[in-house]
């Protein structure tokens, strides 16, 4: 059909290299099967070469993928290629995306290559793709920096060896829109074999046009957009899923392309991705921040009761946007809470149903009514956290403001195994409890970012602590969820230093962007 846009979701590896947006193996399966529920065609489940961890989880979830084709990265090297397809193979439309950078400043600084040897290389390691598969992309990357004719060369060569796709990348978000479709066009024009491949973009958003330039490039004839939930990716992100999927149904009339998005699931995306990597939807975030379809003005409001068209191009349900639905609440029963799981996408085993449950009614003590967002949030804290080195049992705040009583803060916790307690002073109730935190895990980490969030609306709801701390060159993220926020924060601490032993372990995973070819 050459009016279909196909969306390559890259959410799992680029935008997995967003700062802070690391993600576990759990959470990963998570979002992979909410990304087939989107209707996105194909998702890049990660860069199987880069870690033991990636490898696995990219290979678990090509097993666990139903009709969505799953690519993996690689570099145009035999080791890498092999590697990518020893994960990917599992799935039942496997893809493999191979790179190699196209423009004269990478090939002369990063890959220290001449034209002609990338040429080879790009031969070479294209055709080993296709001797494994029939479904291959290749991204000529820095593409919107490089020499246009040695680009169409580039791009006759790749589908001459075996490519069926070619991503075109603005891997540094240099491009102009009115130029960027320019170049798309003229590769297209230029390239004698071009009708054999699909045309791919892939912008990043370091001068805010990543959604711009792709949908540029889809007016002249591209058919493949690579983009995120939420935009999230290396430096300043991608284009995001969200606002290309909206732009092409909303101005079906000026486009005139067709995609296979199911629009009610853009919100429920972005907020288990938010959930998950700990980080809050901006309110003024197009098609999914909070203020996306509020209208604050008493104009606008008159005019929105007149006709809601006067000042709405979308339905709020057309994104999936309702009021919070239904609804667990202390009376629900095991069943009833299995079943809201499932509908919600979680498929748990009896034993982290029991722990869950256990965890519903203890929440629904303290809250009447738990939404949809509560029980995300609960399952994040209480089955998707890493395996923790340091665990919090018991956190008790003593807050002041009279002059010489500083507030206090005891803490009871595990530590390796071993329950130890103690108490401390703070300027603040949350510095007490991290001095004394930081003090019985032995550490002095910096605190970069500290953000707290509601995560439904009431006074009862529960608060999302997000923590970004820094040590020796290594920085967490964490995210706690508690009624009381001064408990969210405290488990939100306590989570960032699991996360920061854990990478410490592991030490800094390989991502391609600094990778040397
Ligand atoms: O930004 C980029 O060029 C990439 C490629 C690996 C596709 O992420
Ligand atoms: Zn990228």
């Amino acid at each position: 059909m050459a009016n279909r846009v196909y969306f390559f979701d890259t959410t799992l590896r680029d935008g997995e290299q967003s700062p802070g947006a690391t993600m576990n193996q759990q959470e990963k399966l998570r979002l992979a099967h909410q990304l087939e529920v989107l209707g996105v065609d194909i998702m890049e489940a990660g860069f199987p070469a880069s870690s033991q961890g990636d490898f696995d989880s990219v290979r678990q979830i090509a097993e666990q993928a139903g009709d969505i084709q799953v690519a993996g990265l690689c570099r145009c090297m035999d080791g890498d290629i092999d590697r990518c397809w020893e994960a990917v193979k599992h799935a039942r439309h496997p893809r493999i995306h191979t790179f190699l950078s196209t423009s004269p400043l990478h090939m002369k600084y990063k890959l220290r290559k001449d034209p002609e040897i990338v040429l080879q290389m790009i031969e070479a390691g294209v055709r080993r793709c296709a001797s494994y598969t029939d479904n291959v992309e290749f991204s000529a990357e820095d593409a919107s920096r490089s020499d246009r004719d040695f680009l169409c060369r580039v791009t006759e060569l790749a589908i001459r060896s075996g490519a069926t796709t070619i991503n075109l990348p603005d891997t540094v978000g240099y491009a102009q829109p009115d130029e960027f479709a320019d170049l798309i066009r003229y590769v297209i024009e230029h390239t004698p074999n071009a009708d054999k491949a699909v045309f791919s973009v892939h912008c990043h958003n370091d001068l805010g046009l990543a959604v711009a330039n792709t949908l540029a490039a889809l007016r002249v004839g591209a058919r493949q957009a690579e983009v995120t939930i939420s935009g999230i990716g290396e430096r300043a992100g991608n284009a995001s899923l969200e606002e290309v999927a909206m732009a092409l149904r909303v101005r079906q009339d000026y486009y005139g392309l067709e995609h296979g998005i199911q629009t009610e699931q853009l919100y429920p995306s972005c907020r288990l991705l938010s959930m998950t990597i700990g980080q809050p939807i901006p309110s003024n975030k197009a098609i999914v921040g909070a203020n996306a379809f509020a209208h604050e003005s008493g104009i606008h409001q008159d005019g929105m009761l007149k006709n809601r068209e006067t000042y709405e191009i979308m339905t709020p349900q057309s994104v999936g946007r309702t009021s919070t639905n239904l609804v667990i609440g202390k009376h629900s029963g095991r069943n009833a809470v299995r079943n809201k799981f499932e509908e919600l996408g979680y498929k748990l085993s009896e034993e982290q149903l029991q722990t869950v449950f256990e965890a519903v009614k203890n929440l629904a003590d303290l809250k009447k009514t738990l939404h949809d967002d509560d029980l995300m949030a609960l399952v994040q804290e209480e089955i998707y956290r890493i395996p923790d080195r340091f665990r919090l049992r018991h956190v008790s705040v003593q807050s002041s403001d009279a002059g010489g009583v500083p507030p206090t803060a005891a803490v009871l916790m595990d530590v390796d195994g071993i329950e130890c307690s103690r108490a401390g002073f703070g300027v603040g109730p949350v510095d007490a409890i991290f001095n004394v935190i930081a003090d019985m895990v032995g550490r002095e980490p910096e605190l970069e970012q500290y953000a707290i969030n509601s995560i439904t609306s009431g006074t009862d709801a529960l608060g999302e602590v997000t923590v970004r701390i820094r040590e020796n060159g290594h920085t967490a993220v964490g995210r706690g969820a508690h009624p009381d926020i001064l408990v969210a924060s405290a488990r939100a601490y306590v989570n960032a230093l699991n996360h920061l032993a854990k990478k410490e372990k592991e030490g800094e995973r390989l991502h391609c962007q600094h990778a040397e070819q």
